[in-house]
Formats: structure tokens, sequence, C-alpha cells
């Protein structure tokens, strides 16, 4: 196969400075709003990327649960490999691609545990089969096969009884508190469109540059 040959132009529309709302959330906003309107699959999804305290990254995807005027959430494993590494390294990268808008949004931050009780308040509008997964899989650990979740599954349904599934101790939100936030435009002879939004230290306001493609 000659992947050289995958290629197309990037050519439904631009992105102007006059467009950009002066808050990033609110932009982010837009284009999500966009995505979900253009039925994308898993508009939601996005590349999460940590490191650990000496640099070496890890990256996957997450689902994004929440964002508002503090920042983005998603909900996690306290004892998985990402967890253990904002432990070490709060800095995160967050990336969202919506590639048939030949879009994606670059987000620099740092990700901080949300509140206990914010967290069981989402886990109580899960699934039932979402929150058993999240009680019984020991995320990112070694396991010697699947009969062994399976057998954890089946034990959790028994003891439960069809009671309520209580969040696991090791289970909940962290939140993205975003300092930089970068909008990405496909356009012709790759000369795309990024504007990238970094937080003045002095205050909360934003400064917007465009960057070269
Ligand atoms: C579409 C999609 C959505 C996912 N959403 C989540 C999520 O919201 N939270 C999560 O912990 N893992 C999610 N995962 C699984 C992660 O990509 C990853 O395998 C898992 O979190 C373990 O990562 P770690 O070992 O680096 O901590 C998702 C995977 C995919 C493909």
């Amino acid at each position: 196969m000659n992947l050289g040959e995958l290629r197309r132009e990037y050519s439904r529309t631009g992105l102007r400075r006059k467009d950009l709302h002066a808050d990033p959330m609110r932009q982010f906003e837009l284009w999500f709003q966009q995505a979900c309107d253009a039925g994308l699959g898993d508009p939601s999804a996005f590349s999460l990327a940590t490191a650990s305290a000496s640099g070496a990254p890890t990256v996957r995807t997450v689902l994004l649960k929440l964002f508002d005027q503090r920042g983005f959430v998603f909900f996690t494993n306290y004892a998985s490999k990402k967890a253990q590494q904002i432990e070490e390294n709060s800095q995160v990268g967050m990336l969202c691609h919506w590639l048939p808008l030949e879009r994606q949004i670059k987000i620099t931050g740092r990700a901080e545990k949300i509140p206990t009780k914010e967290s069981a308040k989402y886990f109580a509008t899960r699934p039932r089969g979402s929150q058993l997964g999240a009680w019984i899989s020991p995320q990112s650990a070694v396991i010697s096969s699947r009969k062994l979740l399976e057998g954890k599954l089946c034990e959790a349904i028994e003891t439960l009884a069809g009671g309520e599934v209580p969040m696991p101790e090791k289970w909940g939100g962290y939140r993205i508190v975003p300092e930089t936030m970068e909008f990405w435009q496909g356009r012709e002879n790759r000369l795309h469109d990024r504007f990238c939004y970094r937080k003045q230290e002095s205050s909360s306001d934003w400064i917007v540059e465009r960057l070269a493609p």
C-alpha cells in the first residue's frame, strides 16, 4: 500500500479572527455543538495525553462528560496509568478531532480531581452495566484472562442482588483547567487556519494569536 497516495485537500471553510469568540469556552461550545449537529460518531471522544514525572508520555481516548467556564471533565479509575501520571505531573494535553469537519481543538492545561460528591452525582446517572464495569475492573493492571473479569461481574451481580451499585472509591472525575486552546481549521494547500488562545498571567483575559500551519 502506498500511504503517500492517501491525501486530500481541506477546503470546507476557513476560520477568521473576527469570527472567534473572545472567550475560548464559547468558541469550544460552538464547535462542539456543530460536531454534534453534523452527526459525527462519538463527538465527545478526545485524546488525552499525560506524562510521567520524567516526561515519558502516554495517550488514550476518553469521553468528555461536562464542560463549563471551569474546564473539561472526564471520568476514570483513580488507580489507572493515566491517574498515576496525573498524580506525578498534572500537566496534560487534550485533543478533540472532528476530521469530517476538517477541525481539531488542541488544549493544554492542568488536571485536578473533582469533588467526590460531583463524581458520585455523575456515577449515579451511568447505566448499571457501566457502573458494574467500573466496580470490577482494575483498570490498567495486568490480568490473567477475560474470564477473571466475567467471574467478578457474576459475583458482583449476585452480591448486589439488584441493589444500588456504590461508586468505587478509586473512581471519579478529573477537570482539565485549560491554559491554552488552539482551534485548527483545515485549508487548501496545507495553509490551515490556527488560532491559539493563551491565558494572560496577570489577568483572566485570553490573548489570541494566529499560528503558522
Ligand atoms: C471511544 C472511547 C472512549 C473511552 N472513554 C473512556 C473514559 O471516559 N474513561 C476511561 O477511563 N477510559 C475510557 N476509554 C478507555 C481508554 O482509552 C483507556 O484504554 C483506559 O482509560 C486505560 O488507559 P490508561 O491505562 O492509560 O490509564 C475509552 C476508549 C475509547 C476508545
